[in-house]
């Protein structure tokens, strides 16, 4: 089992570290750089396409938070309406026409009982299915009408890290595909969202190589009675992700929100004994969720800021900065703060592979 671990004490640790590889291969033979355009090799038509009125995502936990990105990214690339339910949630919803509407179901094991459930109802109900999923083969893959595969390489940990990144970037390259074929792709948005995804592996790279200085940020702010992450647009789901990755493994209470809505009643709970973990990334609005950051501080909460590195300027407790990324720097922030996590539930001899409770598939509704 050492050997599995390539030399990290952890799974997890071992698979954040892979990012870089799994972003490679997630875009592998998918990009044509010259033609500036993406093939997925789906049988999703022209017309079926031009005619979709709504995409549907449904998943659960880290692929849950995927789907949050991956429905900004929809409709801001392309002119059609994208929603997302947690699968255990879902029912196709009334004035829905069944011909019109494509439902994706993300998960990264393809054997999820919820999401499952979610595909098939959506399948009785007459609608097209696309599964994305890291597991060739599962379930999801067979089901569905088409499978988009995110190419991670396995994943061992209970907590899903590589394969959040793997599942945006891949819900990215859909995002691409469906604005092209329905022609509402802004060429100029599109060239920069295919030149950000070949960066990523490079940005999240970058991140890595400060893994020594989050731990010791980690244990510095281990303490905490509780922490909080806020964001807004797309920080929004990597926040309530490092809020997840938190509660999972190092059994502290850890929550996200989006930074507007932080006055709205979750400002109550913060006090000098609550660190609050900001993402201000490009695509995130950031010069609002500074405002948000001085309501904390005013309360005496520590702020551990992930910034982009041009033109935040903040005074933050603590700051990690992105490289300039568009609408994927959150993902690139997102590494600190699963190392952060990580680092925080390991000076807690905490269990990490295999936390309290938690199974890596839940093959139950
Ligand atoms: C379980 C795991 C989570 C995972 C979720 C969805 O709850 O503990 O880490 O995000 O299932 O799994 P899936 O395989 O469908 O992505």
């Amino acid at each position: 089992e050492a050997a599995e671990k390539g030399g990290y004490e952890h799974y997890m640790l071992k698979e954040i570290h892979e990012q870089p590889q799994a972003l490679r291969q997630a875009v592998a033979g998918r990009i044509d750089p010259i033609e500036e355009r993406v093939d997925l090799d789906l049988s999703l038509s022209r017309s079926f396409l031009d005619d979709l009125d709504e995409i549907q995502l449904v998943a659960c936990g880290t692929s849950y938070h995927a789907c949050l990105y991956g429905k900004q990214l929809l409709e801001t690339l392309a002119d059609v309406r994208a929603t997302v339910e947690y699968a255990s949630e879902y029912t196709v919803g009334s004035g829905r026409d069944p011909s019109r509407t494509l439902v994706v179901g993300v998960s990264q094991s393809g054997e999820t009982a919820d999401t499952l459930r979610a595909l098939r109802m959506a399948k009785r109900t007459g609608i097209r299915t696309l599964g994305v999923t890291n597991t060739v083969g599962s379930t999801v893959a067979r089901e569905c009408d088409d499978a988009l595969y995110i190419q991670a390489g396995p994943e061992i940990g209970v907590a899903a890290t590589k394969t959040f990144a793997s599942q945006v970037v891949s819900l990215a390259m859909f995002a691409i595909d469906v604005a092209d074929v329905r022609g509402d792709l802004d060429p100029v948005a599109g060239r920069e969202l295919l030149s950000n995804l070949q960066d990523l592996p490079g940005a999240v790279q970058q991140a890595l190589d400060r893994d020594e200085e989050v731990r010791e940020v980690a244990e510095a702010y281990a303490g905490g009675e509780a922490f909080f992450f806020i964001g807004r647009r797309f920080a929004n789901p990597v926040a309530l992700e490092g809020a997840l990755k938190l509660k999972e493994i190092s059994y502290d209470h850890a929550e996200g929100f989006p930074a507007g809505e932080l006055k709205h009643g979750p400002l109550a709970l913060v006090t000098e004994a609550t660190p609050v973990l900001a993402v201000l990334t490009d695509g995130a609005r950031p010069e609002e969720t500074r405002n948000n950051v001085k309501e904390v501080q005013s309360r005496g909460a520590p702020v551990i800021a992930i910034a982009s590195e041009s033109g935040h300027e903040g005074d933050y407790e603590v700051g990690f900065g992105v490289p300039d990324l568009g609408l994927l720097e959150p993902l690139a922030a997102n590494v600190y703060l699963q190392l952060f996590a990580y680092y925080v539930a390991d000076s807690k001899a905490r269990p990490i592979d295999r936390p309290r409770n938690l199974a890596k598939s839940v093959t139950v509704e």
